[in-house]
């Protein structure tokens, strides 16, 4: 008889229980209780196999799977003890089982070991992390091809160096982000085919003695077929490091689109409204309407980015196959998931509720000297002149229109003249910014005729 009142677990091996701290530092069940679902998944997809191939019988397996539906519905309807002694997602769930049903939630565990157990639970949960992240990227970059269609030819400016470059459409600048949030989407498409093979099965690290199959708890939890090398199937955590560096640039451009939205949205820009259902007032300045979500959101790279350096942190180093360090994969992956899909949904709620500023925008499209690479280029065009000697010439131009505290289009004829005297009356043409943006009819330039087919094109790929 082995004595299983001194040790829960292993009583068969150890004759005492373990130390308070040494429980406190093992225990994961108050946080790994968040793979519930997928671990009686896996467990009931695990059982039916043993079935099938003959391992336990029918009427085990039968017990086994109802009596799995009964725990889960206690964790979902929250009357579930969680013991720390009984360490793990898995134990706690196994031990409940076995007071459920009795002897046949014992031959659960024949052919695995937790090691596949958690890679299989973790892989399932970060896989709908890929999947809520798909929708949360969907539905952002929808509201932004709202915005793009609604503004493609409001012109505003364009910066370098946050310093004024050239006339640009709002519809180019939201669809410049249309092409970041596509590149994440098609980041985490691919990194979620690429993690798509099951681990149960791998057993302990060598893939067991029983006659198991594979192939068909790989089909019943939806993987695409098993993983093909047991060490590497319980000691691989790439695909929650894929998920962390996918949501790390996802959520750097959250953070970019952010800042723009802090520094538009200031009274001193006063490109965007953002809605009253995004901002915050101060309690002690009146006037104040902060743009807080939008802060957030560009803070929000700190944490994400932070559980993928911890991450790949811990795995380095790690010998095959499993190590205990891995535990310490699941919180920083929770919380970055968790972070990110509240980023993208906050964005997307502030990008379909935000006003662009229409003549503000306009009225800065116009200052900053910013037709003047329309100038150079006329000159190049008409006058036939080389392009450095119609950088120096309208340098020069921009520098005599500072002096006198006016726009370009503001100088006269003769004062153009002044710098070269073959320009033509025409040139004012090219100095408005309508036209600007008009002429950048170049493949992916900001023309409003080009904005609107990458609407097009973006809508054919998001439906
Ligand atoms: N709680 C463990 C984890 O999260 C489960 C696997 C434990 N395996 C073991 N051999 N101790 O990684």
């Amino acid at each position: 008889m082995t004595d299983t009142t001194s040790n829960k677990m292993w009583g068969g091996r150890f004759a005492a229980g373990p130390d308070a701290i040494m429980e406190a530092i093992n225990a994961s069940i108050s946080f790994d209780q968040r793979m519930a679902a997928q671990d009686i998944a896996g467990s009931r997809a695990h059982a039916a196999m043993l079935a099938a191939q003959n391992i336990i019988t029918d009427s085990d397996a039968d017990a086994i799977g109802k009596g799995l539906l009964t725990v889960l519905s206690e964790i979902e309807g929250g009357t579930f003890q969680f013991s720390t002694t009984l360490e793990d997602i898995h134990m706690n769930v196994e031990a409940r089982l076995k007071e459920v049903i009795g002897e046949p939630a014992g031959r659960l565990h024949t052919g695995r070991s937790r090691n596949d157990q958690v890679a299989t639970d973790f892989k399932l949960w970060v896989r709908d992390q890929f999947d809520a992240a798909e929708s949360g990227l969907l539905a952002l970059i929808q509201a932004l091809l709202g915005q793009a269609e609604a503004g493609a030819d409001w012109v505003m400016p364009g910066f370098t160096h946050l310093q004024t470059a050239q006339p640009v459409t709002w519809g180019h600048h939201m669809m410049a982000y249309v092409e970041m949030f596509g590149r994440d989407l098609s980041r985490m498409r691919d990194a979620r085919a690429r993690m798509n093979e099951s681990p149960l099965g791998a057993a302990a690290l060598a893939g067991t003695s029983f006659p198991i199959d594979r192939d068909m708890t790989a089909h019943a939890l939806g993987f695409d077929r098993p993983s093909a090398n047991s060490l590497d199937a319980v000691s691989d955590r790439d695909f929650a490091l894929e998920f962390l560096g996918a949501a790390s640039i996802c959520a750097m451009h959250l953070s970019r689109f952010a800042e723009e939205l802090v520094i538009w949205s200031s009274a001193q820009f006063r490109f965007v409204t953002l809605s009253d259902r995004f901002s915050t007032g101060s309690s002690i300045m009146p006037q104040k309407k902060n743009p807080d979500a939008a802060e957030l959101i560009r803070a929000k790279i700190g944490r994400i980015m932070g559980a993928n350096v911890a991450l790949m942190m811990v795995m380095k180093g790690l010998p095959l196959a499993y190590s205990k360090d891995m535990q310490e994969d699941k919180e920083q992956v929770f919380d970055a998931a968790d972070n990110l899909m509240l980023a993208l949904a906050a964005m997307e709620g502030m990008v379909k509720d935000m006003s662009a500023n229409r003549d503000s925008l306009a009225a800065a499209a116009g200052s900053g000297f910013s037709t003047a690479t329309d100038l150079a280029d006329w000159l190049v065009r008409v006058l036939g002149l080389p392009f450095r000697d119609a950088h120096h010439i309208t340098g020069s131009l921009v520098a005599l229109a500072e002096k006198n505290g006016c726009d370009l289009p503001d100088l006269t004829l003769d004062q153009m003249k002044t710098a070269h005297d073959g320009i033509t009356a025409d040139v004012f043409d090219v100095l408005g910014v309508e036209n600007s943006v008009n002429s950048r009819m170049s493949y992916g330039g900001t023309a409003p005729a080009q904005v609107r087919a990458q609407v097009a094109r973006w809508k054919g790929i998001v439906g």
